[in-house]
């Protein structure tokens, strides 16, 4: 695969980026991320990245032992070896492993990995022309209780297990509900519902997605009334347009829920706000205030 990660502080092809299977981020799903993007040669919203994976590793307790400005350095430098000009940039910090003999996490030594790859789109832009079929998943998505979503994690069999229920009733991707009938989010993505002049995300619940952000601000921008509350699932069946949000794509149209066209669209007909803020989103990635170019020339 074309790419270059950063392991143990040395940067190496995809293909060598190996961890031990005794490392608890592999046994224990005891790990947090984060993904930022480059689009045309620039990083989006590159700070705002940073500042979630470092408070993701602070709720975690999680040391990933490099300051941001050092974080901030390899992520570049993967993107600059890799050559890419539109890339997946992941940052990782695991638990590591425990001393010999004990399963006391204070004795783990934590560790920080990274990578770039090729852009990874959500769903594939013939998807996205098209709109994505969204099926509403069985599986409840795990308590925000248990485990926080706002920390971004690898707890994600609820998901998983939601996909294969999604591909087997004919849909390409789910959205799990918090078990009370209210939406929480999907794998790798958060939910946006539009009535009217209204546009609906789920407040609680969630991962707060940058992207999500993004279209919150860009909608405000647009004079749209922006909501951030509980969202029923039926109210998303009877909701004017729904889309998904997410690094891997920006805002992606949903063109079917459960089998069913939104408002009865055609696949392909992408309503008009969706519409909307998919430009206003690609062409915020030219603008100084929320990207900034990768350093390839060294
Ligand atoms: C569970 C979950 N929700 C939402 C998102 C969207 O977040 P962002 O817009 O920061 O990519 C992601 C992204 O990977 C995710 O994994």
């Amino acid at each position: 695969m074309n790419g270059c990660a950063f392991v143990d502080g040395v940067f190496v092809p995809p293909e060598d980026a190996k961890i031990s299977i005794f490392d608890w981020g592999f046994l224990h799903s005891d790990a947090t991320y984060d993904v930022a993007h480059v689009w045309q040669g620039r990083f989006f919203r590159l700070e705002d990245h940073l500042d979630r994976f470092e408070a993701s590793c602070r709720a975690l307790r999680l040391d990933p032992g490099l300051s941001r400005e050092r974080m901030r350095e390899v992520m570049h430098e993967c993107v600059r070896r890799a050559g890419l000009r539109d890339a997946y940039v992941e940052l990782l910090c695991t638990r590591g492993r425990p001393a010999p003999g004990s399963r006391d996490p204070r004795t783990c030594t934590n560790r920080f990995m990274a990578f770039a790859i090729p852009f990874v789109w959500i769903a594939d832009p013939e998807k996205q022309r098209r709109g994505v079929d969204l099926v509403v998943g069985t599986p409840a998505r795990i308590p925000a209780s248990s485990v926080d979503p706002r920390v971004k994690n690898y707890h994600w069999l609820d998901f998983v297990m939601g996909l294969f229920e999604a591909y087997e009733r004919g849909g390409e991707t789910v959205v799990l509900t918090d078990g009370a009938g209210h939406v929480t989010e999907g794998p790798g993505f958060n939910v946006f519902a539009v009535f009217g002049r209204q546009v609906v995300t789920p407040s609680a619940g969630v991962l707060e997605g940058i992207t999500r952000r993004t279209l919150i601000e860009l909608a405000q921008r647009e004079g749209l009334e922006v909501q951030l509350r509980e969202l029923g699932v039926d109210e998303l069946r009877r909701a004017d347009e729904v889309f998904l949000s997410s690094t891997g794509g920006g805002a992606i149209a949903v063109h079917a829920l459960d089998g069913v066209a939104i408002q009865g669209r055609r696949a392909g007909d992408i309503g008009p706000v969706t519409a909307r803020l998919q430009a206003a989103y690609w062409s915020l990635h030219q603008d100084e205030r929320y990207s900034a170019a990768v350093q390839y020339g060294r």
